[in-house]
């Protein structure tokens, strides 16, 4: 192999106290600039960029040289540091007040003119941008937010490891997993028909680890799920998974909170109260519409059933009679939207599944609406002050059954959050959602199915329910939010046999689909469970809120897109006839 002039220094490296030292650079020509005589480059490296003058009158030789060099040229470069000359030192590189006058110069590798310039203000669309992912990720951004996150899996294990936490890993060729998405599945060669399923989580093996006596277990693990995929959803993403035996929730709380603060003090200088806020599952769906509740801003819903229940508007009156929900927020300084801001926001509610969006602007005249005949001036006001609401101030309300009609409030109150601008992006808003419902009725398979997984213990207080009354039955979950983004989820487990029976009971799952699904940890029951429980953190989402970035394909190296594709290596791809022959497949 030749050689090549190895660096002396990084890219970011020299200062005012390494003026007259000879160095050598390694790195990517950023830009170059010919001043007709005096050639300057930029060179960048992960560390910064240093500025290189080529100076003809200096060293002939590497100014010749110097002009074949392009942007993202490979290069090592030697020469001696020198004080730029006063008035142009450039304040924003911490190398900015000197350069380095070029003496000799070494092409290591010439590069093709790059589909897009390689800086933050880059304009190119996403898929381009994932095509080329290589050169994408020599951008600051997607440098600085790979390097935050190395961090954060330092944190992470050190955090972890401080607290005896012992770190094991579990197979990625598994069987299939209970926790709710479409497994991505790998077919067996030597087992014809068979098929491996790729962790969804390691939920089942650390629950095991747990009966082996591991005591407490963490992972940072890769988990895969074949789902409909957003901005922070991808179908491979990793998480910090983590299971304690001999616990509560208060144990698990404790632990996930000293680990949020850490994380907030050393990554982003933050300092957070704790204990941290917590709402039950119906308080946060009743103040907030959401079970992830954005809490960096107020505008909190109240219902307004008692007001409305007896009114002679029979959209309200109705639907309190059949059990459902209407319920309201305010807008501050609302009431001056126009008439068209205001059927904008009509169609949006529609658009959410709302059957209608019931209004009311308290102007100098006192509150308006146009559902004002139905519901006459005495009762808007009532319902406008009973929801907080001031003269300058506009009421939304919806009537539908609870979780619809909070749930389209819930995306109202974000929108118009958004809107007013009052989310402060600076600001880093944690709490938790607990006591979710255990059981969701699933109308395609006419059946319940577990909320979190199957299992979850239930609330020690809705044992006595289960049965008779299982859709309002709460399980031990809790879900951790940041900024509306839930960012960690998990429960107390059953380990007793009878209760775990019970709720495939329940979930009208027998004991022989019981058994093929799961048995291999309900045997492992068997053998003396320790009560446990544990959480699992969305690393990528955490990585994501803490850079401030939109989308965890920004945090992530090679995401792929919506669809699931990975643009630059063009995955998923077809096979060989003869791979395929080998497991047993056929594609029609
Ligand atoms: P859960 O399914 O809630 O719990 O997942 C835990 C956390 O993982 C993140 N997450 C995702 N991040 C990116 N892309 C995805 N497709 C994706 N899906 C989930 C979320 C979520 O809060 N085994 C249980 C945990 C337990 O009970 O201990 C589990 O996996 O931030």
């Amino acid at each position: 192999m030749e050689h090549f002039a190895k660096r002396t220094h990084t890219c970011g490296e020299l200062r005012i106290g390494d003026i007259g030292k000879r160095v050598t650079l390694n790195g990517w020509v950023d830009v170059r600039r010919d001043l007709g005589g005096v050639i300057f480059i930029d060179l960048r490296d992960r560390y910064g960029k240093t500025q290189v003058v080529f100076n003809p009158q200096r060293h002939e030789g590497a100014h010749q040289m110097a002009k074949d060099l392009r942007n993202e040229f490979v290069i090592a470069v030697s020469g001696v540091v020198e004080k730029r000359p006063e008035g142009t030192e450039n304040p924003e590189l911490p190398t900015g007040v000197v350069d380095v006058l070029a003496e000799d110069l070494q092409i290591l590798s010439k590069a093709d003119t790059p589909p897009f310039p390689i800086n933050d203000s880059v304009d190119a669309g996403e898929d381009l941008r994932l095509k080329y992912r290589y050169l994408d990720l020599r951008r600051p951004v997607l440098q600085h937010n790979l390097l935050f996150r190395h961090r954060l899996y330092q944190l992470v294990h050190r955090y972890f490891d401080e607290r005896g936490f012992v770190e094991i890993e579990t197979p990625v060729l598994m069987k299939s997993t209970p926790e709710g998405a479409r497994d991505y599945l790998v077919p067996s060669r030597v087992h014809r028909g068979k098929f491996y399923a790729l962790p969804q989580s390691p939920q089942t093996y650390k629950q095991i680890l747990m009966v082996s006596g591991f005591d407490r277990y963490m992972q940072i693990v890769k988990c895969f799920r074949d789902e409909d995929l957003r901005a922070d959803r991808q179908p491979e993403f990793t998480q910090i998974d983590v299971e304690m035996a001999f616990v509560e929730e208060s144990d698990v709380r404790e632990l996930t909170e000293g680990l949020m603060q850490r994380m907030l003090k050393e990554l982003k200088g933050i300092d957070i109260q704790l204990p941290l806020p917590r709402l039950t599952y119906r308080e946060a769906m009743e103040q907030y519409g959401s079970d992830k509740p954005d809490i960096r801003f107020g505008m909190k819903l109240g219902c307004v059933n008692e007001l409305v229940r007896d009114s002679g508007f029979k959209v309200f009156s109705e639907r309190v009679k059949q059990g459902g929900t209407v319920a309201g927020f305010i807008v501050p300084g609302g009431a001056s939207f126009t008439r068209n801001q205001m059927d904008n926001l009509v169609d949006y509610a529609k658009s959410l599944g709302a059957g209608g969006l019931v209004y009311i602007k308290w102007t100098a005249n006192g509150p308006e609406s146009p559902s004002e005949k139905f519901l006459g001036k005495e009762l808007l006001e009532r319902i406008i002050a009973r929801l907080g609401g001031a003269q300058g101030d506009l009421a939304l309300l919806v009537s539908d059954a609870w979780a619809r009609a909070y749930t389209i409030l819930g995306t109202l109150r974000l929108e118009m959050g958004r809107r007013l601008n009052l989310i402060d992006e600076q600001k880093f808003a944690l709490l938790w959602v607990t006591e979710f419902p255990l059981l969701e009725y699933d109308e395609e398979e006419k059946r319940f199915v577990a909320v979190h997984h199957p299992f979850t213990s239930p609330h020690p207080d809705d044992i006595a329910m289960l049965e008779s009354d299982a859709s309002h039955a709460r399980a031990r979950a809790y879900d951790l939010v940041l900024n509306g983004t839930e960012i960690a989820g998990g429960s107390i487990r059953i380990y007793d046999q009878e209760m775990q029976k019970r709720m495939f009971g329940l979930m009208g799952i027998g004991e022989e689909e019981a058994f093929r699904k799961f048995g291999f940890l309900l045997t492992a029951f068997r053998y003396g469970a320790p009560p446990h429980g544990g959480i699992a953190f969305g690393f990528d989402r955490i990585v994501m809120l803490l850079t401030g970035m939109k989308s965890i394909r920004d945090v992530m190296a090679f995401p792929k897109t919506a669809s699931a594709v990975s643009l630059m290596d063009e995955a998923p791809s077809e096979v060989d006839e003869k791979q395929l022959r080998d497991l047993h497949i056929r594609t029609v």
